[in-house]
């Protein structure tokens, strides 16, 4: 079956390129390594990190109050719409741009430039990011076991080499060997479940129901402590500042939804699975769903534990089992977060090469980032270099105060990804869908609305920083992309295009 012609080559921004091309492009080289299980596992590897050890606790304490579980249900609910949209693109077209490549198809280049360049924001800081928090439980960690680290070393004058560290490791190790990785990979995800598993096991044993009987009062902001700048949009706008209250529920939902970010990078692992079109919706919403149960558990059981004003916003789970005598706890969170942050680092710098390879593959991006090598055909030049702009970034910029860019960038993609499924049903309805989105066109159009209302619940600071952000994506793409695009007229790399011909696909449906 024909779904659309192959579009011819434009000058127009919004040239598409066609899902019998992005069907295509499944020949050009990646090797399939990834089952059902893999994904499963990636999906937890890059979920379940600081999200759960530190912003939990952390919100808990300054935004939401006990009623933080149901700021968590609020994100995961908002995740869960939004990864049965991507469920839907990705059983289509199942290759490595995920939501990139999907808005290439359904709304044409400057759109799709504009979701990668978000992308490229969402998976680089959330790698500096969780670097970031990394090292800073490495540091507790090895204090625990008696080795002092000297300042210059755990970061204490703003440069923070450890970070640094464990980056260079982790691209080195992408660079060298898929396979090892993926090993590696599924027993470090094991252990970080164990010791999630010890957190709510032992958590329950300490449960108090009155720690969660009732929702704090709200609590205004004190004369002059809030700028505009750090308002959220939303409250700039309708003048409602408070923390705590149900305000505070409502709030703290979208610094929560950093926990549920990389479901969607389990959709730029498409390329590498086999069976992707059912096995990728499969994986990435069984993660999403374990995953959400997790939290909540985690969730409950640390509000549960201790009063919501007795939570240390700095190391709020250890502190917590600390306060009710399980001291042995605070090893096993520090050691299941050094482990658990490390994949989730792992999986977010594999998902960015993927988006990276895929906008130079289709010449957005130079060329040479789109070359595979070694044994297990890897984008290596594409490696080394986000794995460098990673290392400087988490050693030299504070990072951590920049977390709601990377759910911006993210939110901006689940935009798309949703209204992409709803224009790809009137566009092309005989489009072959393994995975179709239930009640559609209410649950795409939830979606939306859903991350729209994140989206305005973030600071307004974060709203500056990514219009600069963006703003610089289109100047690149203006000079650069629109005409180097394979899509061009006349792109110096035309005769080059990786663009499978039509039935040649060594995985055609
Ligand atoms: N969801 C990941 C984390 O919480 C990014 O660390």
């Amino acid at each position: 079956m024909s779904f659309s012609p192959r579009v011819p080559r434009s000058t127009s921004i919004l040239r598409r390129m066609s899902p019998d091309e992005v069907f295509g492009l499944r020949t050009m080289g990646l090797t399939e390594i990834y089952g059902r299980g893999d994904l499963v596992v990636l999906g937890l590897g890059v979920m379940i990190g600081a999200g759960i050890f530190s912003i939990a606790g952390r919100q808990a304490a300054t935004t939401a109050g006990p009623g933080v579980f149901l700021s968590f249900m609020i994100a995961g609910i908002t995740s869960l719409l939004a990864a049965l949209c991507y469920a839907e693109l990705v059983s289509s077209m199942p290759v490595s741009g995920s939501a990139y490549t999907f808005s290439y198809v359904v709304f044409g280049e400057v759109w799709a430039w504009i979701v990668g360049w978000a992308l490229i924001l969402e998976m680089e800081l959330a790698a500096a990011v969780v670097a970031r928090a990394w090292s800073l439980y490495a540091v507790q960690t090895l204090t625990e076991f008696g080795v002092s680290l000297p300042g210059l070393i755990t970061g204490a004058g703003g440069f923070d080499p450890l970070s640094m560290v464990i980056l260079v490791a982790l691209t080195g190790a992408m660079a060298f060997n898929a396979r090892v990785g993926l090993r590696v990979l599924w027993v470090m995800v094991a252990a970080k479940l164990l010791a999630i598993g010890a957190v709510i096991v032992v958590g329950a044993v300490h449960f108090d129901a009155a720690n969660l009987a009732r929702i704090p009062a709200p609590v205004a902001p004190s004369p002059g402590g809030g700028d505009a700048l750090h308002t959220t949009l939303v409250g700039l706008v309708i003048g409602e500042t408070h923390s705590f209250g149900w305000f505070g529920i409502i709030a703290a939902a979208p610094a929560i939804a950093f926990a549920y970010i990389g479901f969607d990078v389990v959709a730029t692992a498409a390329e590498e699975t086999k069976d992707a079109p059912r096995a990728v919706p499969d994986g990435m919403i069984r993660s999403l769903a374990l995953t959400t149960l997790i939290y909540l558990a985690v969730a409950v059981v640390m509000v549960g534990m201790v009063a919501y004003t007795a939570i240390s916003t700095k190391a709020p789970l250890a502190d917590a089992f600390d306060r009710v005598g399980e001291g042995f706890m605070v090893h096993v969170i520090n050691v299941g977060a050094v482990l658990g942050l490390t994949t989730v680092i792992l999986v977010l710098l594999v998902g960015q090469t993927r988006v990276v390879f895929s906008m130079a593959r289709d010449g957005l991006l130079p060329h040479g980032l789109s070359r595979l090598s070694g044994p297990h055909a890897t984008p290596l030049t594409a490696t080394l270099v986000i794995g460098a702009v990673a290392v400087l970034l988490a050693g030299f910029l504070p990072v951590l105060t920049l977390e709601q860019l990377v759910i911006i960038g993210t939110m901006v993609a689940f935009m798309s990804v949703a209204a992409g499924v709803l224009r790809m049903r009137r566009m092309l309805p005989d489009l072959p869908r393994p995975f179709r989105v239930p009640f559609a066109p209410v649950v795409p159009a939830l979606s939306m609305a859903a991350t729209l209302w994140l989206m305005v619940n973030l600071e307004a600071l974060t709203w500056v920083y990514f219009t600069l952000w963006t703003a610089f994506g289109l100047l690149v793409y203006l000079l650069y992309g629109r005409r180097h695009s394979l899509l061009a007229p006349n792109a110096p790399n035309a005769s080059n295009t990786p663009h499978a011909p039509h039935g040649r696909g060594r995985h055609r449906r």
